[in-house]
């Protein structure tokens, strides 16, 4: 097999370090990146237990910051070169209110859209230079879907998908490859503090598993499990007024800890 250089944005825990530990062990030179220091040395601590831990190229920074973005990815292409990129990087926050909070979801839309925009920038420019590539943006089932109390994060992943999609056309007479995955539940750092039901919940080890699939079948959108994701594109497709009634009141009317104050 051709060994390739792969890139992974947000690829420092959860299905990002799994897709890393997948395509280090198929000998390919993998690029990973996130902001936190610590993730970054728990990493360097597992050296003697990941196979061609020397074809791994760790990198700290922002992705919300485009110079960041364009200078360590540029950095990772010239040394390496790259075939595959995976702009995997994202944030959520588990208080899910349907009175939106403005501050969070800015917080949301730099990283998961702008950031989004940024990372996949120099990826895109050399793929057309170099008339190959496969280009992976990491959305979500909640893009399906016009869930309660998830305004923000299901409107920045709706935009990963739709992007992608749009991409699929402008991208192929360049010979570039597309595939948009939405995944369903993953037990990673963001679900971890949510307290409502999570059906069909993955270890980010399965769903890494899943998304490279999906890659080397060329996929252009993958969602999956497949049964929760034919259940959300379904009700997504309802009307509003039929959604209203039939949503109301989640996440927190299937909250594990649904409990009424007393009055
Ligand atoms: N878990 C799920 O159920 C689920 C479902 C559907 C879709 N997804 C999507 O899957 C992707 C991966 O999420 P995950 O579940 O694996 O979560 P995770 O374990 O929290 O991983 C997120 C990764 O992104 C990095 N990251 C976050 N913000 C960043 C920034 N501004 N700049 C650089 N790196 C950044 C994190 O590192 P730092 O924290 O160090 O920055 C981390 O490496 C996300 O896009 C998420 O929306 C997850």
């Amino acid at each position: 097999m051709k060994k390739k250089s792969v890139y992974i944005t947000g690829g420092t825990s959860g299905i990002g370090w799994e897709l890393a530990k997948i395509y280090l062990k198929l000998g390919h030179t993998v690029g990973i990146c996130g902001r936190s220091e610590k993730k970054i040395q728990a990493i360097r601590e597992q050296e003697s237990q990941i196979p061609n831990f020397k074809q791994l190229v760790l990198q700290r920074y922002d992705i919300s910051i485009r110079e960041q973005c364009r200078e360590n990815i540029q950095f990772f292409i010239q040394k390496c070169g790259l075939d595959l990129f995976i702009a995997n990087a994202g944030v959520a926050f588990s208080d899910k209110k349907n009175i939106p909070n403005f501050e969070k979801s800015k917080q949301i839309l730099d990283i998961n859209v702008n950031g989004f925009l940024y990372s996949v920038e120099p990826a895109i420019e050399h793929f057309i230079q170099q008339q190959s590539g496969h280009l992976v943006g990491v959305s979500s089932i909640a893009a399906h879907v016009c869930m309660p109390g998830v305004s923000a994060y299901a409107s920045s992943k709706a935009f990963v998908l739709h992007l992608m999609k749009c991409y699929q056309q402008d991208l192929r007479d360049h010979n570039i490859n597309t595939t948009v995955v939405c995944p369903g539940y993953v037990r990673t750092e963001l679900t971890s503090k949510n307290k409502h039901a999570m059906p069909q919940i993955l270890s980010a080890e399965q769903a890494a598993h899943k998304i490279a699939g999906a890659i080397s079948r060329k996929k252009i959108v993958y969602t999956f499990p497949f049964a929760l994701g034919f259940v959300a594109k379904l009700i997504g497709a309802l009307p509003p007024r039929i959604l209203y009634f039939l949503l109301q009141g989640f996440p927190f009317k299937f909250s594990r800890k649904v409990k009424k104050p007393r009055p």
